[in-house]
């Protein structure tokens, strides 16, 4: 099939044939859709959309792209997790050692940065030595031994996943929900998890903003989950607002290692503990949600989590010593504070401005293939509901390259709004889908 007649036909709104699919990720995996073709036709995907039976069929032909791990060596039931890209969003960095901590397997294959959202590999790679790109044989050997890795897609998991993620970052097709669908999935079908809980965010700073379409999203990414005979979970969690306090490479890394030491904040910590009690039940760690919930927050305040993080450092060819001392991560040389403009309270700060302001300091990328700023990011020194008095610093520029800084202010500033009144706290969980119904946890969802 001629790639031009596939393109034009999704341009026209047809739906596509599982042949004329599987030629798409066959070209794109063995090199012969050039870039130009494989990106017309994502673009006619973000537009036209694809049925649910396409996006199977576009899962299926991805994850069988390459290889699928084998890990039933490995006794015990693997639960891998995945989020689909917020800002701040830190969680599956210390997810993956709590959960290991708690005696659960923990496979992951993560992503680099994409569009506004930072990628957990970018940040791992702020730690010196850190190697994501491990063999197979080494990530076995890893879970096996620690429990938990979180590395790069091998050249032979996904591979068509590998080279779409990375025309999806600077084509403007990211926001579709079967290529995130098929993304997501084809990955974690490939990484030899039998169970696993996913982080669909939702809001300003998601890829999916109204609740409507993260819930569609859910549904999907759990219904081919369970087709494909892993037991899979769903939660939606709100992304208007930044996750955490930090926003970048190296500086996240930091605020994971503060959480470990149970200093984290209060959102982060709320997601966190949501996610590790699922991922424990579904491991059968725990008989009840509450005994789940109970186990991570012990793992949290001991130390056990801390020191999974150690060993998974050390594992991975990494400084691990920056654990006790994060002062040996990059720091970036230049600062300047953005400060807010009148007194009152912080009303909103808007997690895509925020994450395009990060990339604007180079802690992001704004070309396949560019190199990031691994020091580079944002401190947020006030959240909604803080008050402020005027010219009192709410946001922290880290950067190196002062040619960056301009555009980076004025979008950080426009993320910013101060009012009179402060809002009020808002949930970070809003909903849960799994394989026996869904569970709503505020109006309007
Ligand atoms: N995470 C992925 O792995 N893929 C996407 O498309 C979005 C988030």
């Amino acid at each position: 099939m001629r790639a031009v007649d596939i393109i034009r036909a999704k341009r026209d709104g047809d739906a596509l044939s599982r042949e004329a699919i599987e030629a798409f990720v066959r070209g794109v995996t063995d090199g012969s859709w050039p870039d130009y073709q494989a990106s017309a036709l994502l673009m006619a995907i973000v537009l036209k959309g694809m049925n649910p039976v396409e996006t199977a069929w576009l899962t299926d032909a991805m994850a069988r792209s390459g290889d699928r791990v084998d890990l039933s060596h490995i006794p015990g039931i693997k639960v891998g997790k995945h989020s689909t890209g917020g800002v701040g969003d830190k969680v599956s960095i210390v997810l993956a050692p709590l959960a290991a901590a708690c005696g659960v397997t923990v496979p992951k294959m993560s992503g680099r940065g994409l569009g506004h959202t930072g990628g957990t590999l970018d940040k791992l790679e702020s730690i010196p030595g850190f190697r994501v790109a491990l063999s197979l044989d080494e990530y076995k050997a890893m879970l096996a031994t620690v429990g938990c890795c979180i590395i790069s897609q091998t050249a032979s998991i996904a591979p068509a996943d590998k080279t779409l993620y990375a025309l999806r970052d600077v084509t403007g097709t990211i926001e579709s929900l079967p290529l995130i669908a098929s993304s997501v999935m084809s990955k974690k079908l490939a990484e030899g998890s039998n169970a696993l809980v996913l982080d669909v965010k939702c809001g300003r700073g998601a890829f999916m903003q109204r609740p409507a379409e993260a819930r569609a999203l859910a549904r999907s990414l759990v219904s081919i989950g369970s087709a494909a005979g892993v037991r899979t979970e769903a939660f939606i969690t709100r992304m208007d607002v930044p996750l955490g306090r930090a926003v970048g490479n190296s500086v996240e890394i930091a605020e994971c290692i503060d959480l470990l030491r149970g200093q984290g904040p209060e959102d982060l910590t709320e997601v966190i503990v949501s996610l590790g009690a699922r991922m424990v039940r579904l491991a059968e760690k725990a008989a009840t949600d509450d005994e789940a919930a109970a186990k991570v927050r012990a793992a949290l305040t001991s130390g056990a989590a801390l020191a999974k993080l150690r060993e998974m450092i050390a594992g991975q060819g990494g400084d691990a010593s920056v654990v006790d001392d994060p002062g040996r991560l990059p720091s970036a040389a230049l600062t300047r504070l953005i400060a807010a403009p009148r007194a009152g309270f912080v009303t909103s700060l808007d997690a895509l401005l925020v994450g395009r302001a990060a990339v604007a300091l180079g802690a992001g990328r704004d070309k396949k293939g560019d190199a990031v700023d691994l020091s580079a990011g944002i401190l947020l020194h006030k959240k909604p509901g803080d008050a402020v008095t005027t010219g009192e610093a709410v946001m922290e520029l880290r950067y190196n390259d002062p040619a960056r800084l301009d555009a980076a202010a004025a979008l950080a500033t426009q993320a910013m709004v101060v009012g009179d009144l402060a809002p009020a706290p808002q949930p970070k969980v809003l909903g849960w889908v799994h394989d026996h119904g869904e569970t709503m946890f505020v109006a309007g969802m």
